[in-house]
This record gives structure tokens, sequence and C-alpha cells, in this order.
């Protein structure tokens, strides 16, 4: 299959997820467990949601792996790994913030973000009626028209997205990073939906983003539909907590957060 028919079926299958969540929001959303802490939060329509997305992506590619935030990882035999989030930002889903999304991505390698190659990606925001896509070196998209991120805000003047652990030991570091970060820049948003930040620094709806925390059906789709609208991403395993750490920003502002992030130890 070409990156084109993989990111056909990744779109396909995350449309198809997206619009179940959708039906299941209007019927009435109940929580069905809680994981690391309060915060994390699964309801029964992620897990619908992922054993729909799993089914799908069973039959059309049977020997491709999957690696899912419900359900976790199963090895397969052609080298390819769906990394899926069947709700991202599963908290403003449950009160009913339209501000979430399905995030399928297909990789090469191992499930692993640090030597993984992401080949196609497709994040769908139901509230918003948006699909945001790529494939590497194929650029990205939303709704299809061509993304390109601008360059040479100074950070002063940049809007930086960022998010919070599941892992309440984290968030009270996290929040000393924001409140020295937050007088050098222009603003800072958490809109509680990781994919969908980085989705908005491809389409300049933020100049930048960062979150330490975050698990690789997080980040999958969105980092590569970053970098394929020029975004710089970095991207590394915190060894620590086996968690992620992202950054995804316009190329100018990369730098500058970067150094910020640096300075702040964050
Ligand atoms: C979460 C969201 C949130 C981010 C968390 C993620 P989930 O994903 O993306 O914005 O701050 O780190 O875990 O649990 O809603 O799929």
């Amino acid at each position: 299959m070409s990156h084109v028919e993989l990111l056909t079926l990744a779109t396909s299958v995350a449309t198809q997820a997206a619009e179940l969540a959708a039906r299941r929001r209007v019927e009435g959303v109940a929580v069905a467990d809680l994981k690391t802490s309060a915060v994390d939060v699964v309801t029964y329509a992620d897990r619908e949601g992922e054993q729909l997305i799993r089914g799908l992506l069973a039959d059309a590619r049977p020997d491709d792996g999957f690696c899912g935030e419900e359900s976790g990882t199963s090895k397969g035999t052609s080298g390819l790994t769906w990394v899926v989030d069947p709700i991202d930002g599963t908290v403003n889903y449950l009160y009913g913030i339209p501000h979430y999304s399905v995030s399928v991505a297909v990789v090469e390698g191992e499930p692993d973000p640090a030597t993984w190659r992401a080949l196609a990606g497709a994040v769908v925001n139901p509230g918003a009626r948006e699909t945001y896509t790529a494939t590497v070196g194929g650029g990205s998209f939303l709704n299809g028209e061509r993304l390109r991120v601008a360059d040479g805000v100074d950070l002063a003047e940049a809007l930086i997205g960022t998010g919070f652990a599941y892992l309440q030991e984290l968030r009270s570091e996290q929040g000393r990073v924001i409140a020295e970060l937050l007088p050098q820049v222009r603003d800072i948003r958490r809109m509680g939906t990781a994919s969908l930040d980085l989705c908005m620094v491809a389409s300049g709806r933020m100049n930048g983003y960062f979150e330490r925390g975050l698990n690789p059906w997080d980040h999958a789709a969105g980092a590569l539909i970053a970098r394929e609208a020029g975004a710089t991403v970095k991207g590394r395993r915190n060894d620590t907590e086996g968690k992620d750490f992202i950054l995804a920003a316009e190329p100018s502002v990369a730098v500058l957060l970067d150094a910020a992030l640096a300075r702040l130890s964050a």
C-alpha cells in the first residue's frame, strides 16, 4: 500500500470512530474507569471507538501491529504499526467541550517514538468538522487545504500551547514551568487535546506547543502533521517516567522556546 492509501485508510477509520463518539456524546457519556489518577478518565465510548478502529484495521491490514490507548500493543509481521487514540481529550469529551479528536497514525518500525518513522496520520475533530491529514514527504492538510506554518515570530509574540501530565507528581513541576514561561510569551493555552494542539501549530492557530508526560498515541499523528506543515518537532522519551516530551513550533519559535524551557529545566 502506498502512503496515500495508508492515509485513506487512517482517515476512514478515524472518521467512522469520530462519528461514533459524537453520537455517543449526544446519548450521554459514562465513565468506565479511572486509570492513573482522577484526571485520567476512560469512558465507554473510548473503549467502543478503539474496538471499532481495531476491527476495521484488522480486516483491512491483518498483518500490521496495533498500539492503542485502551487495548494496548500487539505486534504484527508487516513492519507497520497503527498508533491509535480513540478519543484524545477524554476530559473535554466527558464535560461536553467539543474539542476532542480521534487520532490514527501508521508508523514503520517498533511503536517507539524514538525510532519509528510515521508514514501517515489523520486527526479528526468532529466538534469542529475538521480533519487534519499528512503523509511523510507529502505535506499536511486541513479539510483538504494545504497547511504551511509561518515563521519569524518572536517568543514574546507567540501563542504557546501546553498540557499537563496525568501523573500527579509531575503537575506541580509543570505549574512552576508555566508560571515562569507565562511572562515571556504572548499567552499560554491548555486546550486539553494533545493531537489537536499539534494540529493547531500546523494550521498557525498557535505558534508553538510543548508537553511532557505524553503517550505515543497522543502525538503520533499530530507530530507528523505539524512536521509536514513545516514546524520544527522535537521529541524524546523521558527515561524516568517512560513517557514522551514533545515540542512543536514554527522554526524561529522552536529555537527560542527550546532555549527558554532548557533554562527552566522543563
Ligand atoms: C490527553 C490529552 C491532554 C494531554 C494529556 C493526554 P487523552 O489524552 O491529549 O491534552 O494533556 O497528556 O494524556 O487521555 O484524553 O487521550
